[in-house]
């Protein structure tokens, strides 16, 4: 931390003006009152944000966990002594009931019937998506419809739906607001043969621009004959997903993008009804009632067992309980809540920011407005001469500041060339380049193609984030009026080695 006496003096300054800001900001916002319990979560279970001088500004990527749910958990393990579950044996028997209390525990958190649905525990929403892509019964003739909105890991079900025969159709977005263009869905779904098995696939919140696609788009699809697949990664951090209401076939989630701790457990949530048609390509350890070698057979376990390749991550299973108790605690309600003030403050701001020639100086990709939009704000600098400010070195300069966002194309191709203006024709360029084709020099190709770009910057809030978090970044943003690429400096990290390349989240 900079502790010279002019850094001591900037600080003051910034307290001072924040004081000033928030007064102003529940002048506009003032339901932002009513999430005050929220920084008394804050103070209590998330002090070591402050500690660190942590501004974290990527809960899309990944939520964080209180220190509550930690000790919690530690508590359990400490006390208890918990086998592989699936046996007879006590400890294997104490493990089971606490995975199958947790199973049941995600279904009553969706507000799912037991009647209706079953959870079936996977590493993550893109296991969770996987399994769905390759069981689902996709054939010739049959459609799998997807919004240009989507995850890598929708998108990537389309190799399923191909290999099998299917046809396969996005649905485009309206620009600039990134919503799902209704007229086309509606054109698009009339054209399925309503006898075949038709899947339908789109996130209940953009991980890109943070749009909240209408859920009554799922009975819609169902009148049409087809069966739905709900990507709620992004969307039940901060809103409530009540399946009582809506009932999607299929539903994928990430826990740790919900209450941050642990990694690597999603869940899989399926309708009873699409069950039996769901096929498995394969069968393994713990899925089975029966194998044999000699005689060349096997028998699927019945219900969630046939979907859980292998041993699954019993330890970390009643943490998953713990965490959704958390949420219920904090209360989700709230926590949109504060979300959407947050997120409202920051449009505002982030909108009016002006060169000194009165020339805007960021773009934001999707709602300019939080009309059914969640908490994530994605966007791009801008200089006075209109070029884009390299956001690799932004992210490196918001690095300095202890600020973590994220940038790229967050795994979201389809939104991003939407957003960004490529073309067929752009991305096909790009692909031509054969396998060994790098996001740098994929930025190359269509720099020549039209001073085009591909990429941006992604700030997003969440349970913990405070009204000093948004008023500190507007700050780093307010420092690039009037700067060009010129005077922001080189980027320095190694491009070549640089997780850009793969792109995440
Ligand atoms: C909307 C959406 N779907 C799916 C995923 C994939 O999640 P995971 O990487 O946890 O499998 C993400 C991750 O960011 C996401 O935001």
């Amino acid at each position: 931390m900079n502790t010279t006496p002019e850094a001591i003096h900037e600080n003051r300054y910034v307290l001072d003006q924040m004081a000033d800001g928030f007064s102003a900001f529940v002048e506009s916002y003032p339901s932002f009152n009513q999430t005050a319990v929220l920084d008394k979560w804050r103070a209590a279970q998330y002090q070591r944000l402050d500690a660190n001088g942590q501004i974290y500004l990527d809960y899309t990527g990944g939520g964080l966990y209180s220190e509550s749910q930690l000790s919690e958990h530690m508590e359990l393990l400490r006390t208890s002594v918990l086998g592989n579950p699936h046996s007879a044996n006590p400890t294997s028997l104490a493990m089971t009931d606490l995975v199958e209390d947790t199973r049941q525990y995600v279904l009553r958190y969706f507000n799912a019937s037991p009647d209706e649905y079953i959870a079936i525990f996977t590493a993550n929403a893109s296991g969770a998506l996987k399994l769905v892509g390759e069981a689902y019964p996709f054939a010739p003739a049959g459609h799998f419809i997807l919004t240009f909105d989507n995850h890598n890991s929708v998108n990537g079900i389309r190799e399923f739906a191909k290999a099998r025969g299917a046809e396969i159709t996005y649905v485009p977005l309206t620009t600039p607001d990134l919503r799902i263009d209704r007229a086309e869905l509606d054109d698009i779904q009339n054209s399925v043969d309503m006898d075949l098995n038709n899947l339908f696939a789109f996130p209940a919140q953009s991980n890109y621009s943070g749009v909240k696609h209408p859920l009554d788009i799922i009975e819609q699809a169902h009148s049409k004959g087809l069966d739905v697949l709900l990507d709620a990664a992004a969307y039940v951090p901060t809103s409530r997903l009540d399946l009582g209401v809506v009932k999607p076939e299929f539903v994928a989630v990430s826990f740790y993008k919900m209450f941050g701790y642990p990694t690597g457990i999603g869940a899989l949530l399926i309708r009873k009804a699409v069950f039996q048609k769901m096929k498995r390509p394969w069968f393994a350890g713990g899925t089975v009632n029966f194998a044999s070698v000699q005689g060349n057979g096997y028998y699927l376990a019945p219900g969630e067992a046939a979907f859980e390749d292998g041993t699954i991550n019993y330890l970390n299973i009643p943490a998953i309980k713990t965490g959704l108790q958390h949420l219920e605690k904090v209360g989700i309600n709230t926590i949109g809540k504060r979300v959407h003030c947050l997120t409202g403050w920051l449009l505002e701001n982030l909108l009016s920011l002006q060169h000194s020639d009165g020339k805007p100086m960021v773009r934001i990709y999707g709602p300019s407005d939080t009309q059914m939009r969640g908490g994530t704000v994605t966007l791009n600098f801008y200089g006075p001469d209109e070029r884009l400010l390299d956001y690799r070195r932004i992210e490196e300069l918001a690095n300095e500041e202890g600020i973590s966002l994220r940038t790229g194309c967050f795994c979201n191709p389809g939104a991003g060339e939407i957003a960004e203006g490529l073309t067929t024709e752009d991305m096909k360029a790009g692909l031509k380049d054969g396998p060994d084709l790098s996001f740098p020099h994929f930025l190359k190709v269509i720099e020549h193609r039209g001073n085009k770009s591909a990429g941006a910057i992604r700030i997003s809030v969440g349970l913990a984030t405070n009204f000093a978090d948004v008023y500190r970044f507007m700050h780093f943003a307010a420092g690039f009026r009037d700067k060009t690429n010129m005077n922001i400096g080189e980027v320095t990290f190694d491009i070549q080695s640089c997780r850009v390349i793969r792109d995440g989240s």
